[in-house]
C-alpha cells in the first residue's frame, strides 16, 4: 500500500493504472476516523474493481464556523493500519494546502437539492462537499466511487453533480451499517459518552416505529413524521433539528408516501453531538440502490 500526499503523484499513478495497465479504479472518499461503515464501502470497491484508492482528508470547506472541524478525530496511523488490512492499494492523504493552494477560488455548487435538510441546517456544507469531491474525482478519475446511504442527501447531491458535470465515474451507494443497538455508524459517535450513546438509539427506534406504521398502512407523510418526533421527544438527551420525508430522488417534500421511494430522514442533537439517520419508505430497494 502506498500513501500519497501530492495531487500530482496521485494523478500520475491513477493515469498509469487506467491507461497503461487498463485496470479499473474504485475510489472511497473519507474524512478518516474509519469505522465499519467505511470498511463496507472498501469491501465493495475491492470486490468490484482491480485497484482501490481511499482518500483521507478532513475537508475544512464543508464545516461551518461553529462546527467541529478542529475537534474532528484524526489518526492517519490507525486509519492506514486498517486500510492495509483491507488490502487497499493507495491512500490519498493530502494536506489542506495541497487541495486548496493559495489563491484557490473555484467552488462547485449544486443548486436546489442543497437548499433543504442538511443544506438548510448547515449553510455552505454541500458547497464544500461538492467542491472537494469534484477535485478528488478529477485527481483519481475512478471508474466507481462509493458512498454511504447514511449521508442520503450527500449521495443524491453527488449523483446530480456527476451527471451535470459529466464525470466519467459511476456513483455506488451502499446501505447504512449499524451497531447491534441500531445506532448508525458515524465518526461523530466518538463524541458520545455512555449515557448519550444509549440515548442515541432513539434515532433508529423512532425511524423503525414510523416504518412499522407505514407497513401497516399509514402513508401520510406528516403523520409518519409525527410518530418519529413524538418518539424522540421522550428522550431527555435528544433535541430535534429536523424530521422530514422527501422524494428519494428530487428531495421534494411529499404529502404521501406511495410508489416512489421516499427518504424519511432526521438530524438530532444528542447532548452537543449532531447525528443524522434515515430509512427508505415506499418504492423498492432497487429504485434507490440502497436501503437502510
Ligand atoms: O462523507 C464524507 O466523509 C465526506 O463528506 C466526503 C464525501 C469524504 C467529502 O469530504
Amino acid at each position: 500500500m502506498e500513501i500519497i500526499n501530492r495531487r500530482k503523484r496521485m494523478m500520475s499513478v491513477a493515469r498509469k493504472l487506467r491507461r497503461e495497465e487498463n485496470r479499473t479504479i474504485g475510489f472511497v472518499p473519507t474524512m478518516g476516523a474509519l469505522h465499519e461503515g467505511h470498511l463496507s464501502l472498501i469491501h465493495e470497491a475491492r470486490a468490484l474493481c482491480d485497484v482501490v484508492v481511499v482518500s483521507v482528508f478532513v475537508n475544512p470547506t464543508q464545516f461551518g464556523p461553529s462546527e467541529d472541524f478542529n475537534a474532528y478525530p484524526r489518526d492517519l496511523t490507525r486509519d492506514s493500519g486498517l486500510l492495509a488490512e483491507y488490502n487497499v492499494d493507495y491512500v490519498f492523504a493530502p494536506t489542506v494546502e495541497e487541495i486548496y493552494p493559495p489563491g484557490f477560488s473555484t467552488y462547485v455548487t449544486v443548486e436546489g437539492l442543497t437548499d433543504k435538510l442538511e443544506g438548510s441546517s448547515r449553510p455552505g456544507h454541500f458547497r464544500g462537499v461538492t467542491t472537494v469531491v469534484a477535485i478528488l474525482l478529477n485527481v483519481v478519475r475512478p471508474n466507481f466511487a462509493f458512498f454511504g446511504q447514511k449521508d442520503a442527501q450527500q449521495s443524491i447531491v453527488i449523483k446530480r453533480m456527476v451527471a451535470d458535470l459529466g464525470f466519467n465515474t459511476e456513483i455506488v451507494v451502499l446501505p447504512i451499517v449499524r451497531e447491534e443497538s441500531g445506532l448508525a455508524l458515524s465518526s461523530r459517535n466518538a463524541y458520545l459518552d455512555d449515557a448519550e450513546r444509549q440515548a442515541a438509539t432513539v434515532l433508529i427506534r423512532s425511524l423503525t416505529r414510523a416504518r412499522a406504521a407505514y407497513n401497516e398502512g399509514e402513508h401520510t407523510a406528516s403523520r409518519l413524521a409525527e410518530i418519529v418526533r413524538s418518539s424522540i421527544a421522550k428522550e431527555p438527551l435528544a433535541r430535534i433539528d429536523y424530521v422530514s420525508i422527501n422524494d428519494a430522488e428530487t428531495l421534494d417534500e411529499i404529502e404521501r408516501v406511495d410508489d416512489r421511494p421516499a427518504v424519511l430522514s432526521l438530524a438530532v442533537f444528542i447532548g452537543k453531538t449532531r447525528l443524522i439517520d434515515n430509512v427508505i419508505l415506499g418504492g423498492t430497494e432497487k429504485q434507490v440502490g440502497a436501503n437502510a
